[in-house]
């Protein structure tokens, strides 16, 4: 009998819990966004973390630039959120315009209030197995693969897709947790032999119905992080009615892995919020 990894009840779950946590420390936690221009799937993605944070007691500015706004506006803009001793958190809403720098933009925000984890500095402790802020989405991931206590140490764990929000983090997090990791990408040779061999199978590449139920193992635990649109629905990469009848535990689109992403933002933010309480003390 397969396992729903149901992500919207765990989410909701730490969400109460971070709650109270946020009372009882007495802290006002800010979190500032940076959306550039007026991409409705952009604009969707913030109000949401905006609704989160005022569920938690989370305090939220919201900073708009126009779509036609050059690299230096947004790194000032970053620059000045950096210097806000009110602000915990800085997250920049991507992709942004093809005209803005991303990398720059990332690099522009202070590493101690990068609670999305992109900042190369980030990365790099992520990388050498010393996280400080890790990406939202892979490290919500690990969080339902610990609230449904399924065992990575040990296990193979093939992730197909290598982006610097999903794919490249997810493999750290999962080395870090001691799985034989691999990844794949649009060049891999023959990915579907690649994912039969999962134990642990993490898809985030985009493509509605790319997991078909050949390419799973049996028994094996399917994460899916694609958001899709196929006829007006919205899916993930994961074809689920096929693979659940495989699978031993599978993550549902939607209610899976998105609603652990913001949780995770939001808990990252009061993390920030009080590692820069107990610097100003000392
Ligand atoms: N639920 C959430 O919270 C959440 C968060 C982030 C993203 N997402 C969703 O997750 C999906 C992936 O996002 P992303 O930002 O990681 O996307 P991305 O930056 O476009 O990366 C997609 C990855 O998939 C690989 N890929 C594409 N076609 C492939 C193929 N035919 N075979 C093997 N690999 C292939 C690409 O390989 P190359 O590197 O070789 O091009 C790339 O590494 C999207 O649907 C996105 O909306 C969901």
């Amino acid at each position: 009998m397969v396992t729903i990894l149901d992500g919207k009840k765990t989410a909701e779950k730490r969400l109460e819990l971070l709650k109270e946590k946020i009372e009882d420390a007495k802290l006002y936690p800010r979190l500032a966004t940076v959306i550039v221009g007026n991409d409705p799937a952009s604009q969707m993605y913030v109000r949401m973390k905006h609704r989160a944070c005022e569920q938690v007691g989370i305090g939220s500015v919201g900073i708009e630039l126009p779509a036609e706004a050059t690299t230096r506006m947004v790194v000032d803009e970053v620059r000045r959120l950096n210097r806000d001793e009110d602000i915990d958190g800085i997250l920049v809403q991507l992709p942004l315009p093809a005209q803005v720098d991303t990398e720059r933009v990332i690099g522009a925000i202070r590493p101690d209030k990068d609670v999305d984890g992109y900042h190369p500095e980030n990365m790099g402790l992520l990388f050498s197995g010393r996280p400080k802020f890790s990406s939202c989405t892979p490290t919500g991931i690990m969080t339902i693969l610990a609230e449904y206590t399924i065992p990575i140490a040990g296990k193979r764990a093939v992730i197909a897709g290598r982006s610097i929000d999903v794919g490249r983090p997810m493999a750290a997090l999962l080395l870090n947790a001691d799985a034989t990791v691999t990844i794949c990408h649009s060049k891999t040779a023959d990915i579907a032999e690649e994912l039969k061999r999962a134990d642990i199978l993490v898809s985030a590449v985009g493509k509605a119905h790319f997991i078909t139920a050949e390419m799973v193992k049996p028994g094996a635990v399917v994460i899916d992080v694609g958001i899709n649109q196929l006829e007006g629905k919205l899916v993930g990469d994961v074809d689920f009615e096929a693979v659940k009848e495989i699978a031993s535990a599978i993550t549902p689109v939607p209610g899976g892995v998105g609603p652990m992403t913001i949780a995770t933002l939001m808990e990252n933010t009061f993390r920030s919020a009080q590692e820069r309480a107990c610097d100003r003390v000392l």
